[in-house]
């Protein structure tokens, strides 16, 4: 008996089901599966012998390396995230909250492009081409020659790119307002999204035209339904900000091209994007000098130091359970944190509620901040401003004690190119700055800054005693 071949499919991870149900088991998607008329599934003629395969050549590894042709665009904190600028027949998807600055990185992208005489064509599905101009013109691009269009019909889009010069960059903003004819579904919707997609994509492998696509995020930070098309090109970029601040960042979530753990930063200004080559001096402008509660890390984002302020409020809780608030780092580094400065440092906050903010609307992920975090705890909790003139660094073991960190010499060199005299970093971090001073215990600092507080710490100091 021929086996049956599952036809039900779930739009959003691509998950294959038998029959029909109203929940993706794989990614717990509600009202996301649907019956594909499948392709795949042909039944076999009887009587008549299967096809035949085709033979075709295998090439060797070595030897026919052509490396990846890139092309800059000029814009060094955006090429810098790409890995060094475009790779020919890529495909990029770039994702951000609504008004968060895309279709001005874009623009001004296409525009970077358009000066170093590439073709670069931008097709919006979102705005009209006297908006889109509009736009340039505020940003002072009026004159660049970039191409221009105001288009959703996928095939007429691809009809179009192919037909003369092939061009260098292709911009489709958005993914989601386009539409093919192949599938009968509305655009926007995860079957229109993913035939678009891939029929931009086709186009792409075969022309060499580096594709950008723009996509939607979710309020939960998901590129909008289709996380599928995150797996069928090769790149996605995110642009991230806070609607309060003016500074951007663009991280790659995945570059099969290149690295993902760069970070670009713009500053979004009246005149469009700025770049930010300096992010440093920027996350630390806005300093609260003498205030308890705020510790600087000297971090790492990528290939580059980044200095950042970290700020904690500790206050006695009125609830029963107190809260525990984060912005910018992990929740769960954070209770780690909190559960070592409470078994090793005798330092309770099972009665206080607990913020943690990272300045900027920056997000860390470096295990490094531990103990800037720790610091900046301690500091509000003891009511003891920290020396505004140090950094932070170092990563806290379960056991207390302080781990040494990767490229500490530019986290140093970088601080002191701040104007910063002083490090609080792990023991053995050598003498590259003068006034560097090790700790080997969280015990040690805690201990140090509570010595300061205008606050006693109710802490009984049981365990607080060793260094
Ligand atoms: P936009 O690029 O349209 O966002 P997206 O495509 O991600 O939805 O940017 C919209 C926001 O950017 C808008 O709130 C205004 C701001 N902006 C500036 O501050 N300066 C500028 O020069 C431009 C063009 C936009
Ligand atoms: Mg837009």
């Amino acid at each position: 008996m021929a086996r049956r071949e599952a036809s039900f499919i779930c739009q959003n991870c691509g998950a294959a089901y038998g029959r029909w149900q109203g929940r993706c088991d794989a990614c717990g998607e509600w009202n996301t599966i649907a019956e594909e008329s499948s392709a795949t599934a042909r039944p076999q003629m009887p009587g008549r012998a299967p096809r035949k395969g085709r033979l075709f050549a295998l090439e060797p590894l070595v030897g026919a390396a052509h490396d990846a042709p890139r092309f800059a665009t000029g814009l060094a904190e955006f090429d810098r995230v790409t890995g060094g600028g475009f790779v020919r027949g890529s495909v990029l998807l770039l994702g951000g909250d609504p008004g968060i600055g895309k279709s001005t990185l874009l623009i001004q992208v296409a525009a970077a492009l358009a000066r170093g005489r590439h073709r670069s064509v931008y097709i919006s599905g979102e705005e009209a081409v006297a908006q889109v101009r509009l736009r340039a013109e505020r940003l002072g691009l009026s004159s660049a020659s970039v191409e221009l269009a105001a288009e959703t019909a996928i095939e007429d889009v691809v009809a179009t790119l192919g037909d003369g010069e092939t061009p260098r960059l292709v911009i489709i903003d958005s993914i989601q307002t386009m539409w093919t004819d192949l599938v009968e579904s509305a655009p926007g919707t995860v079957t229109q999204v993913r035939a678009s997609a891939q029929a931009l994509i086709r186009f792409a492998k075969r022309s060499g035209a580096a594709v950008i696509l723009v996509g939607h995020v979710t309020k939960d930070g998901q590129i909008a339904g289709p996380r599928v098309v995150e797996h069928m090109v090769d790149a996605v970029l995110s642009f991230e900000g806070e609607g309060s601040h003016q500074f951007r960042i663009l991280r790659a979530v995945k570059n099969r091209f290149g690295p993902t753990d760069e970070i670009g930063v713009f500053e979004m200004t009246g005149g469009g994007l700025r770049e930010v080559a300096n992010p440093s001096e920027l996350f630390l402008s806005e300093r609260d000098l003498g205030a308890p509660g705020t510790a600087v890390f000297a971090g790492i984002e990528g290939s580059r130091p980044l200095l950042v302020e970290i700020q904690a409020l500790v206050a006695p809780t009125s609830l029963g359970t107190p809260r525990r608030a984060v912005v910018g780092w992990d929740p769960n580094r954070l209770s780690m944190v909190l559960a070592v400065l409470e078994a090793h440092c005798g330092v309770r906050l099972s009665g206080h509620d607990v913020y943690l903010n990272v300045a900027g609307g920056l997000r860390i992920q470096e295990p490094a901040a531990d103990l800037a975090a720790a610091a900046a705890l301690v500091s509000s909790l003891a009511d003891a401003p920290l020396p505004a003139d140090a950094v932070y660094f170092g990563e806290i073991s379960l056991s207390g004690a302080v781990r040494p960190v990767a490229q500490t010499a530019a986290r140093l060199k970088e601080a002191q190119k701040l104007g910063f005299a002083r490090a609080v970093a792990p023991e053995g971090s050598g003498e590259q700055a003068p006034a560097l001073k090790c700790v080997g215990s969280l015990a040690t600092l805690v201990a140090e800054i509570a010595a300061n507080g205008r606050r006693r710490m109710e802490n009984g100091r049981r365990n607080s005693a060793g260094g």
